[in-house]
């Protein structure tokens, strides 16, 4: 696992993006791993006026959400659907019908979780998974408990992130209970992680992922066991971090692994 802190919300997003650019030229049919939540907006932007400015081509790419609330319709604005398109799909050039997501709206949820995992199989495995980290250390939505080996399966979200979500939502009563999610094992399949913290919030999530043991109570901390993972971290996420990290290391090292 590599570390690398940025002093701002904007260098975070922009090495991510720059990251994921690396992967999406080098293997123009890539296949990747996209997230909801805050954290990402940065990187989607950037991604963006690549795609307008650089003529970064997403032409050939298949991407694989994490996780979809269960019970939202993909029109409803709080789905994830709805998010990633508006926020990145309806923006680059992907082709829809390449685009997934976890289907909430299934009759059989079990049924539609198997074949979830069935085209991530189908499509090679996800090259590149993007990952946010919950306050309460949880990714996608394998919240504090799931197992470290779970595949993509419905989850009853905790009390922590119905409360944090519900900045998206009228009220705390609109929240779903229920999501689809990747789960822990599927999201470790990935060739490659970037995890990305940012906010004073997240500051003790992201230390007992970095520097705590590894434990289902803190979902995130699996990816310590990954090959290929950097965390990426806004200087107020890493402030109850108790060892230097790098912060120019990688870019030296994306530099002349591109080359
Ligand atoms: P956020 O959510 O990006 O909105 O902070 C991250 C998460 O809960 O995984």
């Amino acid at each position: 696992m590599e570390v690398v802190i940025k002093e701002s919300y904007e260098q975070m997003s922009a090495l991510g993006a720059e990251i994921v650019a690396r992967i999406v030229r080098n293997k123009p049919r890539s296949v990747l791993g996209l997230a909801t939540g805050s954290t990402p907006l940065g990187i989607y932007r950037e991604l963006i006026r690549m795609h307008k400015d650089e003529g970064l081509s997403f032409f050939q790419v298949v991407t694989f959400n994490l996780d979809e609330y269960i019970g939202l319709p993909p029109e409803h604005p709080q789905s994830y659907r709805y998010f990633i398109n508006q926020n990145l799909l309806d923006h680059i050039n992907v082709k829809k019908e390449n685009t997934y997501l976890p289907d909430g709206m299934a009759e059989n949820i079990e049924l539609a979780c198997i074949e979830y995992e069935k085209k991530i199989e189908e499509a090679g495995g996800i090259d590149l998974q993007i990952l946010g980290i919950g306050s309460n250390g949880h990714i996608a939505f394998n919240e504090p408990g799931s197992s470290l080996g779970s595949r993509t399966r419905i989850e009853t979200l905790s009390e922590e992130t119905i409360q944090n979500n519900s900045r998206f939502f009228p009220c705390r009563e609109n929240v779903p209970r229920h999501a689809i999610t990747m789960g822990i094992g599927t999201i470790m399949d990935a060739r490659e992680l970037i995890l990305l913290a940012n906010g004073e919030e997240k500051a003790g999530a992201v230390a007992s992922m970095i520097e705590g043991p590894i434990t289902a109570m803190v979902p995130a901390t699996v990816v310590q066991l990954h090959r290929k993972t950097t965390v990426i971290v806004e200087r107020a996420a890493a402030g109850r971090l108790s060892r230097c990290y790098p912060g120019e290391l990688q870019v030296i090292r994306m530099n002349r692994d591109t080359k």
